[in-house]
């Protein structure tokens, strides 16, 4: 493992995920050099919450910091397409957060700057560094599952399931056109793709707003929060949930529902694959164990343990067994793994994070769904140009 205490990181957004990607930087022994809010007054005020000495007046002053290597993206949709370029086109390494542009236009674009410019650049589709959605990967491509037939899933959460539940994300001027494909559905559809080396070629695709009025409060709202205080009524055009059929190149099929508004299903992320030769499954929910089906023998639980799984599951895992991991640990992972490059100067041929181009899949996987919700038909995803 290299040395990551000599690269510099700096962070822009300092709301949910902001913190958490600052506080995986501080597990790593990475410096974070500062941070860079939605104002500077904005970014003083969480400088000081977060115990960070510095908070940047602007973006220019971020880039033009030389003690800084690696800049993070945790601001809103909206602004990650802006701020993207410009890190790349100063000569820093860039991790942006999901989903990667507010169009595919912009993210091919993002693609091709990413390439010229030789960094390292990451998206942050972070399930994927689940130890058991590792070893799930490897044993797929180690054909221990055969071939792929069948794929299930669905991503469920219940923290927009009110009408007083308010987020930047319902509005789709700063989070997009589609809201629970895009924030969450691209993250199935991300880990589905790892774990099974194929992404979907065409969907059909439905959405559903169930929830078109909502009370928007007068006054900035952080994720996973409520406010009390006054509102305004708004309308929604971004989808609440979405039934998706998915076709894959081999002729596997596959079905995924997404959703923000199922009471009690806190984050409910879960895959269920059927292959030629033996079915597997895995829940966010219950991230420590593995299911792996059998037709002629008894099924199998696997419950996360280093010494008990494939290189790619070992690779991830912190934690001896019996110690358990979750969310935060993935993140862990992930930034070992971009970190590792970044001192290398490039991806490794091991490397197992989501690039610029995967990024720009699901993006253009939201186009189609997008095309086959409005003609009610099946719609092939765009090849990238
Ligand atoms: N990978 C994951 O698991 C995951 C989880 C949550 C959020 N996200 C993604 O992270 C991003 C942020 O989501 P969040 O839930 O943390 O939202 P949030 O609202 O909690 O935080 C966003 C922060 O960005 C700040 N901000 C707004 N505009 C800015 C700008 N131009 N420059 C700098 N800062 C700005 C806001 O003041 C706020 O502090 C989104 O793209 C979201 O999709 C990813």
């Amino acid at each position: 493992m290299p040395d990551l205490s000599s690269i510099g990181a700096a962070v822009i957004g300092t709301g949910f995920i902001g913190a958490v990607h600052l506080n995986t930087l501080r597990r790593l022994g990475i410096p974070v050099v500062g941070v860079l809010g939605s104002s500077p007054a904005r970014g003083a005020d969480r400088a000081r919450a977060l115990g960070v000495s510095r908070a940047y007046g602007a973006l220019d002053e971020l880039l033009a910091d030389t003690a800084v290597q690696v800049v993070h993206i945790t601001s809103p949709n909206v602004a990650h397409y802006r701020q993207v370029k410009a890190i790349l086109a100063a000569g820093k390494h860039v991790i942006c957060e999901k989903p990667l542009a507010m169009t595919s236009a912009q993210s091919a674009e993002m693609v091709a700057m990413a390439r010229s410019s030789g960094k390292v650049a990451a998206v942050c589709y972070n399930t994927r560094f689940y130890p058991l959605n590792q070893h799930a990967h490897g044993t797929m491509a180690a054909g221990e599952l055969g071939d792929l037939r069948l794929i299930t899933g669905q991503f469920h959460q219940d923290w927009l399931a009110k009408d007083t539940d308010w987020n930047w994300r319902l509005e789709a001027d700063e989070g997009g056109p589609l809201r629970s494909v895009s924030d969450i559905g691209t993250h199935w559809v991300d880990l589905a793709g790892f774990i099974t080396g194929q992404k979907p070629v065409s969907v059909m695709a439905e959405l559903a707003t169930f929830i078109p009025d909502r009370q928007k409060p007068i006054g900035p709202v952080e994720t996973f929060t409520t406010t009390a205080g006054p509102t305004e009524t708004r309308r929604i055009t971004t989808d609440d949930a979405a039934t998706i059929l998915l076709r894959y190149a081999n002729g596997a099929k596959g079905v995924l529902t997404t959703s923000q508004i199922s009471h009690g299903r806190r984050g409910l992320l879960t895959w269920d694959i059927s292959g030629s030769k033996a079915s597997a499954a895995w829940s966010a929910e219950a991230p420590e164990n593995l299911w792996i089906g059998h037709r002629d023998a008894p099924n199998q639980i696997l419950l996360r343990d280093p010494s008990l799984m494939n290189a790619f599951g070992a690779a991830a895992s912190g934690m001896p067994g019996g110690h358990p991991e979750g969310f935060a640990d993935t993140w862990t992972a992930f930034f070992a793994q971009v970190y590792g490059d970044a001192a290398r100067g490039g991806r490794g041929p091991g490397s197992t994070w989501a690039t610029f181009d995967d990024g720009h899949y699901e993006m253009r996987f939201c186009d189609a769904v997008l095309e086959s919700a409005a003609k009610g038909a099946w719609v092939n995803i765009k090849e990238a140009a």
